[in-house]
């Protein structure tokens, strides 16, 4: 493994456990594995590879905290709530080990890049404390762990995309699946720790992609997430840094794939697997991705691209390399190649200096869009960012809740303006699972991703039926399936 020259910090600390060794106590090979994992999907996906590797180490998961001989907790910074909640999760892992004392705690993850060694010392329960990039050394840090000593490892790699590794299926409902394709992100909003905890983008080989896609559908599964921070600038030229292209020969230049090909190759490969992908950035879409989307039936409709704030000003101070204007031209263009799709935002309230014709100038943005969804926050400062660093957190908390109250409710009254458009139409929805609130019910998504609930009749998990739309609520559509799909065997 080449390691970057940012290089963080990789200790292992001598200081012992105490004497009930983990060794001791439990079969070596048939140790039981607890894995909890927040934040965005990609540390979902990464709980996979985790559980991938482990297996190999003689660990089998479980969903019982209680049986556990290993915890892990794999974790989000991207806002403080995030790391308070898995703070308070650290306390009931300890109420637990109170009663096993051969169990061992490890926090991967954001927050184990965040803080480093500084963990071991705040929070008395850690073991063990993992990067995002350092999965690969696990069954070295166990052995530390086993020999009662604690163990860190959060080395950013310039190259570690985890491609060689087959992900364990975590809480899978056999239908759907993650599937990641970049790591890291170089765009530097100000407001954002991920480029720091997740270090520079880096992509992974189509070929590989490709063949984890066709293995999933050989497994059942009908639809696929094409994962990264930042999808559209993924760049395979033979392995590397993104902004070392400048270092690739003229043929590696030549015969690079970008994000439009890379989906126009998953998309050939597997003609029949529904492909999504996660996350999109205004700056680095191209046409050619939405031409792309256009092109292949079996793209869906869907594009979540955040846009942070409405207010030039706002969207300057963020380091987002683009305006209102330009935002609101990349909507009409994907709107004018594809005029069903489904658009959803993230949008942060109160980033420092936010006036309230800024704020306003998000809501009108909201009015020109109307997204179908969207994922709405308060800005949270962030130690190490460029915005903590160089802005004064000057929005009162008051102010601050009260325009994420606005955001809040103009989306939801737009997401019933677009549920609304679905009544009396027939849409093609991949059934996921039962619904949540019954039993006698599937639930599934459109295209677009809106999702749908309506009776089970004789159809099962992982069919594509036809769905006649005959109500809804601001979330959810509900219908009667007229029978399957072309897409199905
Ligand atoms: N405060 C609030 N929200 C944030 N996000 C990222 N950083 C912060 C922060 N410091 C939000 C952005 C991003 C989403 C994943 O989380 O909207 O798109
Ligand atoms: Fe963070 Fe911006 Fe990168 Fe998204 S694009 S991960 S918000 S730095």
């Amino acid at each position: 493994m080449a390691i970057a020259n940012y290089t963080m910090e990789k200790v292992i600390d001598e200081s012992v456990q105490g004497s009930a060794l983990i060794t001791d106590l439990a079969d070596q090979n048939n140790r039981k594995l607890y894995i909890e994992s927040y934040g965005c999907q990609m540390n979902f996906s990464d709980s996979e590879i985790v559980a991938s590797i482990l297996a190999t180490e003689g660990f089998n998961t479980t969903d019982q905290l209680e049986e556990a001989d290993l915890v892990l907790v794999n974790t989000c910074s991207i806002r403080e709530k995030a790391e308070s909640n898995v703070r308070k999760r650290l306390e009931k892992f300890n109420a637990v080990k109170k009663t096993k004392p051969h169990m061992r705690v490890g926090v991967l993850g954001c927050m184990a890049e965040r803080l480093k060694s500084k963990l071991l010392e705040e929070e008395k329960i850690v073991d063990m404390v993992v990067g995002p990039d350092a999965y690969k050394d696990l069954p070295n840090l166990i052995r530390e762990i086993d020999e009662g000593r604690n163990a860190v490892n959060v080395i950013l790699s310039k190259d570690e995309t985890y491609g060689d590794i087959a992900p364990v299926r975590l809480n899978s409902n056999g239908v759907t699946a993650l599937v990641s394709i970049t790591r890291g992100c170089d765009n530097m909003c100000t407001f954002c720790v991920v480029p720091f905890t997740r270090g520079r983008e880096r992509s992974r080989d189509p070929q590989s992609i490709a063949q984890e896609v066709n293995e999933l559908w050989e497994q059942g599964y009908r639809e696929v997430t094409l994962l990264g921070q930042n999808v559209d600038s993924y760049l395979w030229y033979g392995g590397g840094l993104k902004k070392d292209l400048d270092k690739a020969s003229e043929i590696q230049k030549a015969t690079a794939v970008d994000f439009a090909g890379l989906l126009a190759l998953v998309a050939e490969s597997q003609p029949k697997m529904r492909i999504r992908f996660s996350t999109s950035n205004p700056q680095d879409m191209t046409l050619e991705v939405v031409r792309t989307m256009a092109k292949y039936q079996n793209i869906c409709s869907h594009i979540h691209l955040p846009v942070q704030s409405g207010s030039n000003r706002i969207l300057k101070a963020m380091n987002r390399l683009h305006t209102r204007e330009e935002y609101m031209t990349l909507i009409d263009n994907i709107r004018s190649i594809i005029p069903d799709c489904g658009i959803s935002q993230d949008i942060i309230a109160g980033f420092p200096t936010e006036t309230e014709k800024d704020h306003r100038d998000t809501l009108s943005l909201m009015d020109y869009v109307k997204y179908d969804f969207g994922f709405m926050f308060s800005y949270s400062e962030r130690p190490g960012t460029m915005a903590a660093k160089k802005l004064k957190d000057d929005v009162p908390e008051t102010i601050k809740k009260k325009r994420l109250q606005e955001i809040i409710d103009l989306q939801r009254k737009h997401c019933l303006y677009r549920t609304k458009q679905y009544l009396g139409k027939t849409e093609e929805v991949l059934i996921e699972g039962s619904s949540k609130k019954s039993d006698a019910h599937w639930m599934g998504r459109t295209s677009a991703n809106t999702v749908v609930v309506f009776p089970k009749k004789h159809y099962k998990a992982g069919d594509f039926v036809n769905v006649k739309i005959k109500d809804c609520t601001s979330a959810t559509l509900f219908g009667d399936a007229v029978g399957l799909t072309e897409n199905n065997g």
